[in-house]
């Protein structure tokens, strides 16, 4: 199966940078069709997707079937089971969180992760201020240019919902849940969130 760009995929490179080691357990949360999980697999074998949705998870497995290790969860982060005894040295989330209650999504990521382990978030926000609308007004003209000189691909056959919290609320739980945590405003309409979980927690 092909690679593509879009919005989401641009932020890849940095994720991938993010491995630890070539031994390091990862999950991806609303892995999607897998093409994230796919380039992980290049840096480590121990991979895991989970996602609700059944035809993208088919997708997945097609992308990562040989000779991959990848194990994919059809089920939600939230409440499956199958992670509960697990922990990650890292856990990468594109677009997915705002699928999500943030608050307990954010509180199952840190339970998750094994001490020193990684968190990265790609997300997205609403605009609420008028700061977040004079920024996104800003950016509509360059994002364009960008998205037709990479040919964007959209996002095909792939759920998406429209984000409820701010930029502005996103730090806020961030600072409460995880804190120490990074989140920056980025081009492509999106934020980045980075956290390290401490040794002694
Ligand atoms: C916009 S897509 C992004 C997919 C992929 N991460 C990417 O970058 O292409 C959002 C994904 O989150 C998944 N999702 C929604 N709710 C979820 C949940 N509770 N647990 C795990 N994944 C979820 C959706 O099924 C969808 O595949």
């Amino acid at each position: 199966m092909k690679d593509y760009w879009n919005h989401n995929t641009v932020y890849h490179p940095e994720l991938l940078a993010s491995v630890p080691h070539h031994d390091s357990r990862i999950l991806d949360v609303g892995c999607g069709d897998g093409l994230l999980l796919q380039k992980i697999a290049s840096r480590t074998k121990h991979i895991t997707g989970i996602d609700p949705d059944a035809v993208a998870l088919s997708r997945a497995r097609a992308r990562l079937s040989i000779p991959s290790k990848a194990r994919f969860i059809c089920g939600d982060f939230l409440t499956s089971s199958e992670l509960d005894t697990q922990r990650f040295d890292l856990i990468v989330c594109v677009a997915a969180l705002h699928h999500m209650p943030l608050i307990p999504a954010l509180e199952r990521m840190r339970l998750l992760l094994r001490p020193g382990g990684q968190l990265r978030i790609v997300g997205l926000a609403r605009n609420k201020s008028m700061f977040d609308w004079v920024i996104s007004g800003l950016l509509l003209v360059p994002i364009r240019l960008m998205s037709k000189a990479h040919r964007e691909s959209g996002y095909p056959n792939m759920t998406t919902a429209q984000p409820l919290e701010s930029f502005t609320e996103i730090r806020g739980a961030a600072a409460r849940i995880l804190p120490g945590s990074r989140v920056r405003r980025r081009f492509y309409y999106r934020y980045t969130l980075a956290w390290t979980k401490p040794h002694d927690s």
